[in-house]
Order: structure tokens, then C-alpha cells, then sequence
């Protein structure tokens, strides 16, 4: 099985570190249980004495999530890696990831250690980790820009008292394909016990070479990668795991190596990401942004259709992106939405196909014809984990070149109906400064995005939005043949985050 490439996926740790990605608990459990079926082999669910909501995220997925290993982060000290394995606990399979940084840089000017004392700390602790569990991860925080013969020293010690699997994190994004090649293949070659240890490789993006330097790291002896869905993490993100993933299977005959993702889910799992986060990948995002396998040139349309292989390196089905068919009408009933959803591979209860279908119906008396699409953007509406404190009953607003454009707003919280008129920079903008006064819940609108789900003039619009209240985050999405009103019910989504957050129901 030396051909095999373990997947560890760090979403849910770097990549929900970056700013604008914060998930709540529920929602990490969500993608979590994505993670599971799209089959990678560890998730690392976050960094558990961070703070109270990591901890709870990474103890619910080490409840919840039984079908891959389950990570947490902990630096090398004992309160970091007791309450890492507070949480670990529960898990079928647990992994305690504990890193200390290596190189001079960070030894002098950040932690203010020798090089001997970070030796004796990394050995410490990895020992204590391994006494609390069997599967033990060391990572040597900027590996690339510490001293080789140090970074073999450190790697070899911490094996010695029980290190399962060694990271090399490029943490800055400084290296390139050949240089990260060599530096795995001189630990191959000089760490003596290197046989005992999983390699693993940790990229950061900060040159665009992440997942460059994750192939090359694995051409030279790496045999773990570390990634997340859609590039997400620090700064420029880290090596994105659809990209890996489809080098690996697209390039097995010169490469040789093979993972256990099943890659018609990762479409699925990267709209998830984005739903959950309202945070869109660019449309020339390889492998899962829109564009990757539109083919725009006449030239190009034609060869497609002649034999898909003349443009096409990997099928759109490949990765899980169905072909646009027509599914439902306007007459299919409840039974035929179900099915169709079960097909997608949605399990939804009575209740959310319930709403499923009454907005299904909705939908069905603006537009004509339902995609596949279509039914994804009303399942990710309706199956929301947050409660709708705030419904939209009604939205009025007027604009055009030579007026100001004001929008009146009614909205239903329990029995209580508000009605509010406002002006603003535009409907959308006059809608959410009513919705504000309504709520009294006072945001910064952060990120808007709009993108058509499927076909045509009379195509569904998803707006996603991140919006900022008191320091906090969130995220929304709605998706509506109205733009307007997808944007306004966007806003009122992720109003809705910020009081059942922050507030409790009012
Ligand atoms: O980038 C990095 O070095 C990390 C480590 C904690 C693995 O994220
Ligand atoms: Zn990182």
C-alpha cells in the first residue's frame, strides 16, 4: 500500500482559522459528516483550547463523525494537549497533532528557545501525548526555513518516544518544487527511523505553489497530505485538497499514487463549504469553480461535442458536477421531490421536505423548469440548522435612474408583525437598513456575491453575504428568481446567525 496517499483534511482547523470562514458548532458537524463521505482519512476539527467553541466543535465531531480519524490541535504543552485530549476522548479513532516551531526565526524571535530547549519540549510533550494515545502527530511549525540537519534531529527524537505520523509544514508559503522536494527526500534519506512515521506535508498558498509543493513532496517520499476544501486558511490558504486529490487521479499513470476521497463527492462538499461559510470560490477556481469545465470558444464547443476528451482532461461527473437536467415540473409531487432529493443524495425528514416542497411549489409557479440546481439551493434554504426568528412576509421597494430608492419591509417574528420603510444607496441597501431598525440588530455588510444556480433569464439567483456584528462574523444565503429579494433575504438569514447567537430568541 506504499502508493497510497492519506488525506488529511484541515478545513475545519487552518481553514476556519482565516478570516470571513468562522463555522458555528453545528454547522462544523455538518461539514464534518461531509468530510466522512467524501471519504478523507483524518479531519482535524479544530484547535481545542483556543476557545469553548473549538473545543465543543472537535468533541462533537469525536462523538459524531466515527468513520475517519479525528485530529486536534495542541501546541507542545501539557494544558494544550490535556484539553486537546479532552476532547479526542470520545473518538473512535483519535489523533493528537502537537507542533512547536523549529526554525531560528521563529525559536529567536517568537518563542524565545534554543534550539536544544525546543528539542527537549517536543520530545517532553510527544511523550506525554503518546501516553495518553496511541496516534501521535508532530509538526515542526516552519519546517522550510529550519536548519535540515536540525529539522532530522527533531523528526528522528520525536519518533523515538512514539510520533505516529511527522508534518512538514511549509507554514509561510516561502518554498518551491524542487526545494520542498529535496528537504522530504533528505528526511527519507537521513532520519534513520523515518520507516516508524507517516510523512505528511502542511502548504501554505502564499506564492500559489501549495499544492505544487504538496505533489512534489509526495513524488519525494510524502505519503500524508494536508489540505482543505477549496484552498481555504491562512492568509492565501493552503494546498487545496480538490486540486490534490485530482492530480492524483488524473496523473495516476505518471504519478502512481491513489487516495480514498470519492471524488464525485467533492462538488458536493465544496458547495457545502461555501453555503456554510458565504464565501464563493472565484469562477476559475480549478476543479470546482464555475468556469472549470464551461467551454466558452467556438473551436473548443465543437470539439467537446465531437468527443469530450479533445477539451476535457477529467468529466465534470468525475467530481460530482451532474449535468443540468430537467427533473421537475411544475405538477410533481411531493413523492417525486423525494426521490429526487435521495438521488442527490439528500436525506431529508418529513419536516424539511415539507418546506423543501412548499418552496419547490413556489418556485414552480415563477419558473418553468427545475434543475438539479435548483433543488440543491432550495434544500441548502430550507434545511437550515439556525431557527427563522425574523420571516420575510413582504417586501416592497422602488428604484429606478431618477429616484431614490426606498424599500418597505414586513417582517413576522411569532405572533408579533413589524412594518418598516427606508431609503438607502440602493433597494437592496434601503431593505437591510429597514430590516436593522426592525431587528435592532445593527451589521456591517462585509462580502456579497451573486451568482445564477442554473440556465436562462429566469434562473435562480444565490446571493451569498457575510455581514459583521460586534467583532462576530456570519454568514447568509438565499436563492430567489428575484435578485433583490435574495439579497434581502440573505441579510435577514444571517440576521437571523447573529440572534440566535447572540441574543437567544427575543
Ligand atoms: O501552517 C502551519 O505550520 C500549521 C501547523 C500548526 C501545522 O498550521
Ligand atoms: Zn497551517
Amino acid at each position: 500500500m506504499d502508493n497510497r496517499i492519506f488525506i488529511f483534511d484541515t478545513t475545519l482547523r487552518d481553514g476556519e482559522q482565516a478570516p470571513g470562514f468562522s463555522m458555528t458548532v453545528d454547522q462544523k458537524i455538518r461539514m464534518a459528516k461531509q468530510l466522512e463521505h467524501l471519504g478523507v482519512d483524518t479531519i482535524e476539527a479544530g484547535f481545542p483550547i483556543a476557545s469553548e467553541g473549538d473545543f465543543e466543535a472537535v468533541k462533537r465531531v469525536a462523538k459524531e463523525v466515527k468513520g475517519c480519524r479525528i485530529a486536534g490541535l495542541a501546541r507542545t504543552k501539557k494544558e494544550d494537549i490535556d484539553r486537546a485530549w479532552e476532547a479526542l476522548k470520545y473518538a473512535k479513532n483519535p489523533l493528537i497533532h502537537t507542533f512547536l516551531a523549529t526554525s531560528d526565526i521563529h525559536l529567536e524571535h517568537k518563542l524565545q528557545l534554543s534550539r536544544q530547549q525546543a528539542l527537549d519540549m517536543a520530545i517532553q510533550n510527544v511523550r506525554y501525548a503518546k501516553s495518553l494515545t496511541e496516534y501521535v502527530e508532530f509538526s515542526a511549525e516552519d519546517a522550510v526555513r529550519t536548519d535540515v540537519a536540525y529539522l532530522c534531529q527533531v523528526i528522528e527524537a520525536v519518533i523515538d518516544v512514539g510520533a505516529t505520523s511527522i508534518n512538514v509544514p511549509d507554514t509561510v508559503g516561502y518554498s518551491i518544487p524542487v526545494e520542498f522536494g529535496s528537504i522530504i527526500r533528505t528526511i527519507v534519506e537521513r532520519v534513520p527511523n523515518i520507516n516508524k512515521a507517516i510523512l505528511s506535508v502542511h502548504c501554505h498558498n502564499d506564492l500559489g505553489l501549495a499544492v505544487a509543493n504538496s505533489i512534489a513532496a509526495v513524488q519525494n517520499g510524502a505519503r500524508q497530505v494536508e489540505c482543505t476544501i477549496n484552498g481555504i486558511g491562512e492568509r492565501a490558504g493552503n494546498a487545496s485538497l480538490e486540486e490534490v486529490v485530482m492530480i492524483l487521479r488524473t496523473r495516476k499513470e505518471l504519478l502512481g499514487f491513489e487516495t480514498g476521497v470519492n471524488t464525485t463527492e467533492i462538488y458536493r462538499t465544496s458547495q457545502l463549504l461555501t453555503h456554510l461559510t458565504g464565501m464563493a470560490v472565484q469562477r476559475n477556481k480549478a476543479i470546482v469553480g464555475a468556469n472549470a469545465f464551461a467551454h466558452e470558444a467556438g473551436i473548443h464547443q465543437a470539439g467537446v461535442i465531437k468527443d469530450a476528451r479533445t477539451y476535457e482532461i477529467m468529466t465534470p461527473q468525475s467530481v460530482g458536477i451532474r449535468e443540468s437536467s430537467l427533473v421537475l415540473g411544475k405538477h410533481s409531487g411531493r413523492h417525486a421531490l423525494e426521490k429526487r432529493y435521495s438521488e442527490l443524495g439528500y436525506s431529508l425528514t418529513r419536516e424539511e421536505l415539507n418546506r423543501a416542497y412548499d418552496a419547490f411549489k413556489n418556485l414552480a409557479d415563477k419558473k418553468k423548469e427545475i434543475y438539479d440546481g435548483d433543488l440543491i439551493a432550495i434544500a441548502e434554504d430550507k434545511v437550515t440548522e439556525i431557527p427563522e426568528t425574523y420571516v420575510l412576509e413582504n417586501l416592497q421597494v422602488n428604484s429606478g435612474t431618477q429616484l431614490t430608492p426606498t424599500a418597505t419591509v414586513r417582517l413576522r417574528c411569532g405572533e408579533k408583525v413589524f412594518e418598516e420603510s427606508s431609503i438607502g444607496d440602493g433597494p437592496v441597501d434601503a431593505a437591510c437598513k429597514a430590516i436593522d431598525s426592525m431587528t435592532q440588530v445593527h451589521a456591517k455588510l462585509t462580502d456579497y456575491s451573486i451568482n445564477a444556480v442554473t440556465k436562462g433569464k429566469d434562473a435562480l439567483g444565490e446571493v451569498l453575504i457575510r455581514i459583521e456584528c460586534e467583532d462576530s462574523s456570519y454568514a447568509g444565503r438565499a436563492a430567489s428568481t428575484d435578485i433583490v429579494e435574495a439579497s434581502v433575504q440573505a441579510y435577514l438569514n444571517a440576521i437571523n446567525r447573529v440572534v440566535y447567537q447572540k441574543k437567544g430568541k427575543p
